[in-house]
């Protein structure tokens, strides 16, 4: 047996053990949190002044983190011990590099960071190479290729470009009448101008769940384990979570089969941290459908189930800490969204919203809101799944939008 010490420096002294978070927004601000009561001196970054998670970091920059010359700049500039990407549109080559040369630990590591910004690569990797359950697919770039992988896989099908998240671009085409529109519409959507898609068939599913697994090291061997919480069921509207829930019921085979999954696709994507693993589940059978290494916007809802949060599971983990994934109570979360294109936006409501001693609330800061963007969430704890749902969706109704 090894004994492993973890040692933390003082934040702005020279001992700081230093932490970059690539991405600041509302999962990134929860990480930030839970970094600063750990005494970690955090710099967050992003695109974009004021982002959330800069307003509780101690130094915060604003740079195109897709570019890898400003990108390594900034890394040399810190020296972090540790970089935390929180979104996918980043130049991972450039945390390849990094890695490879031993000037910091990417978290959880390059590879998996790497593999998933692509929805190619995460695909092959779990259904080729670890031989995981997935829907069947196709890719193509090319409107001719596109056609062609719609008739292979058949009707209805999904679309997706493979360099976007939270439904960009993303479509569902019915009939082969679609087929040209849902092409045009993923050249929109993507993150850069690749044209590449994923064809996928429509997975006939009961429900879905986010499986956050984390892999965090022993407090006395150093070795990495693994470990979940209890499964999140949510609903997704236009390729973006509306609501969520813990616990999901599911059946004993159902529930092994997940767990089977996210640790075979999380070892194979190796570090410590948090993933959010995707799945699609019908009875006891259960697809894998993507992974995010990192906290799960579906998870929000452990700020009110779990003795510690998805966001201080992450922060536990990549300072090699000890986790404890254990619920204490059924919970649901509900988002808050602007519902205008606007800045300078204002809040009310929050007494009749949190009057109820079960329900909280977060709102995330953002200096400038979308119609779709998600401003805020909010949880609440009961009795089942179903009362929690209803007291998630009201509160987050009590919540009113409102232009300066
Ligand atoms: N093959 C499929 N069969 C059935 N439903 C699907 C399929 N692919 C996607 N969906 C539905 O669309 C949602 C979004 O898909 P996916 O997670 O791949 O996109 P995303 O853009 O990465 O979204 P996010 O970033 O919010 O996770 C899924 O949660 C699911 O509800
Ligand atoms: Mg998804």
């Amino acid at each position: 047996m090894i004994y492993m010490s973890v040692t933390i420096g003082t934040p702005l002294q020279p001992s700081a053990f230093k932490v970059l978070l690539l991405g600041s927004g509302e999962l990134g601000k929860e990480v930030v949190i839970s970094l600063q009561r750990l005494g970690v001196e955090v710099h967050a970054a992003d695109r974009y002044d004021h982002a959330p998670a800069m307003q509780v970091a101690h130094y915060s920059y604003t740079l195109n983190m897709a570019d890898a010359e400003e990108l390594k700049h900034l890394i040399e500039k810190i020296k972090p011990h540790l970089i935390v990407p929180e979104i996918e549109a980043i130049a991972t080559q450039v945390l390849v590099d990094i890695e490879q040369q031993n000037i910091a630990t990417v978290i959880p590591s390059a590879k998996a960071v790497n593999l998933t910004m692509n929805r190619e690569g995460i695909r092959r990797l779990a259904a080729e190479e670890l031989g995981l359950p997935t829907s069947a697919y196709r890719f193509a770039d090319s409107l001719e290729s596109f056609r062609a992988a719609c008739d292979d896989i058949g009707y209805p099908n999904f679309v997706k470009p493979v360099m976007s998240s939270s439904g960009k671009g993303q479509s569902r085409v019915k009939n082969f009448d679609e087929v040209d529109a849902a092409w045009e519409y993923a050249q929109t959507g993507g993150r850069v101008n690749q044209g590449k898609v994923i064809v996928e068939s429509q997975i006939d599913f009961d429900f879905e769940i986010t499986l956050l697994t984390v892999r965090a090291k022993n407090a006395e061997t150093g070795e990495i384990e693994t470990q979940y919480c209890d499964a999140i069921g949510h609903r997704q509207d236009s390729g973006d979570y509306v609501e969520s829930w813990q616990p999901q019921a599911m059946t004993p085979a159902a529930l092994e089969e997940a767990k089977r999954i996210a640790h075979k696709v999380t070892t194979a994507l190796g570090g410590c941290g948090i993933f959010g693993v995707e799945l699609f589940v019908k009875a006891d059978q259960v697809w894998f459908s993507e992974v995010s290494p990192r906290p799960h916007d579906t998870g929000l809802v452990t700020l009110a189930s779990q003795f510690q949060s998805e966001f201080e599971l992450h922060a536990r983990a990549i300072l090699g800490l000890p986790v404890n994934t254990s619920r204490h109570s059924v919970a649901a979360s509900a988002v808050i969204y602007a519902g205008v294109d606007d800045t300078n936006l204002s809040f009310s409501g929050l007494n009749l919203a949190l009057a109820n001693p079960n329900t909280d609330l977060r709102l995330f800061g953002k200096p400038e809101g979308f119609k779709r963007r998600r401003m805020g969430v909010a949880t609440a704890r009961a009795e089942t799944t179903a009362q929690a749902r209803e007291l998630a969706l009201e509160t987050a109704s009590q919540v009113s939008v409102q232009q300066n």
